[in-house]
């Protein structure tokens, strides 16, 4: 299994220059032939499994992730480098003109530091690398807390769905409506957006449209506290990074907390309305350790040991089973309504560990296996029967290494983020 997994992100390996500019790249596609791309939270998730194998790679593939950067730290959700968007993909993806860009002009769940510090970890024989594109990062936080965190309340805000990477989720269908991922007003939404130039200020100003996602933020702060540590461990001040996570956690706690269902929601508009279905992202602050513990057992113990919940025969299902919008099985332009995703575990299971939860932690990580074992390294799976869905021998499915390597991400990333912060009080 684990050589399958290696054998997944060799194949799926890029590397040259553009044609254009003659820039380096070198980065794994998530799956050929639908996903041609470099997309961002799929590299950092990549280049986390990559470290068990080829350390050279990971690195490779975060590099070039911030060199598809600008330099006023923006990073793009897809950078197209030599493959341009096919007609029939193009009208979907946030650019700035239909065709002849070379990435998008949104952005993808900010988890960059944290796989850089993961990767670092996994680096000993370049121990320059933990510090060589500090800057860069530095550049690449600033510029999400000024464009990005548009009322000033910490949070960011994403304009888009699939800025989330969660495109279709069930929990934007009240907010998008017919504007939603898999409705044609999705391009309309596009285009919308793109006259505002992607503006997330100027597009708050005058629609409703955008939200404060929970699995966005949860992933900002731990980059935030990774960030953090990377500035310390070379000598620079982090504090601003330590403080800013600080605030995330406590307007996740503070806004997006509902203390009666022992959920989080998503916040949209300039209302911030709760967007009350509960999906995997409202499970995710589970992953701060800095949350209070008591908010952190209940959402383990009523959500996802429970049966009508998340307590799935195969992985974590990314909708609760007793929402409405509950689909597990494959649908075309639909992937996030209820099939389980390696990520989701990835990020749950080591905090499941970590708070005493072993022997569902094991469970839940041998499901995967077993779906793993007979369907190969699928895009998603379904979480009542198993089968493998969507696209085949996918990038980021690989994480399940990380999961069960001894050394690998359950400990380390338990180790990278556990003692992060005091314990704040709700
Ligand atoms: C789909 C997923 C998104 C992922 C992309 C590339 O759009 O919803 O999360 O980043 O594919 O794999």
């Amino acid at each position: 299994m684990v050589a399958g997994a290696e054998r997944v992100l060799r194949d799926n390996w890029r590397q040259g220059h553009r044609s254009s500019d003659g820039v380096a790249y070198a980065f794994t596609c998530p799956a050929t032939p639908r996903y041609r791309h470099q997309w961002y939270w799929d590299s950092c998730f990549h280049a986390i499994a990559w470290r068990h194998f080829d350390p050279a790679r990971a690195r490779a593939e975060l590099r070039t992730l911030v060199r598809a950067g600008r330099l006023d730290g923006f990073i793009p959700h897809t950078t197209f480098w030599d493959r341009p968007a096919y007609w029939r993909r193009a009208p979907f993806y946030g650019t700035h003109t239909v065709f002849g860009c070379s990435a998008t002009a949104t952005i993808q769940t900010p988890l960059l530091a944290l796989a850089w510090e993961l990767v670092a970890d996994a680096s000993p024989d370049e121990p320059g690398f933990a510090r060589e594109a500090l800057a860069q990062l530095r550049l690449h936080y600033d510029w999400l807390a000024a464009a990005r965190d548009v009322d000033g309340d910490g949070l960011l805000t994403i304009i888009q769905p699939d800025e989330s990477g969660l495109d279709d989720s069930p929990k934007y269908d009240a907010l998008y409506g017919w504007m939603r991922h898999d409705r044609p007003g999705y391009f309309w939404l596009i285009e919308r957006y793109r006259r505002l130039s992607y503006d997330a200020g100027s597009i708050a100003e005058r629609y409703d449209e955008h939200v404060e996602d929970v699995t966005v933020n949860v992933f900002y702060a731990l980059a935030l506290r990774s960030l953090a540590r990377l500035c310390a461990a070379a000598g620079e001040d982090g504090g601003v990074y330590e403080a800013r996570a600080r605030g995330v956690e406590q307007a996740l706690l503070g806004r997006s907390y509902d203390e009666a269902r022992g959920l989080f929601w998503d916040l949209a508009g300039r209302r911030e309305q709760p967007l009350r279905v509960s999906t995997w992202s409202s499970l995710a602050p589970l992953a701060l350790p800095g949350l209070p513990e008591d908010v952190r057992r209940r959402l383990v113990e009523q959500q996802l040991l429970h049966p009508r919940r998340y307590h799935a025969p195969f992985g974590i299902p990314s909708v609760s089973i007793e929402e409405p919008s509950f689909e597990p099985g494959f649908q075309l332009w639909r992937c996030w309504r209820g099939p389980s995703w390696m990520n989701t575990a990835w990020l749950l299971v080591p905090a499941m560990r970590e708070l005493g939860y072993e022997e569902e932690a094991r469970r839940i990580v041998s499901s995967l296996v077993e779906a793993v074992a007979r369907s190969g390294y699928r895009e998603y799976y379904n979480p009542i029967g198993g089968r493998g869905l969507g696209a085949r021998g996918f990038g980021f499915a690989t994480l399940l290494v990380d999961l069960i390597a001894p050394s690998g991400n359950g400990a380390a990333f338990t180790a990278a983020t556990s003692g992060a912060g005091p314990m704040m009080q709700p």
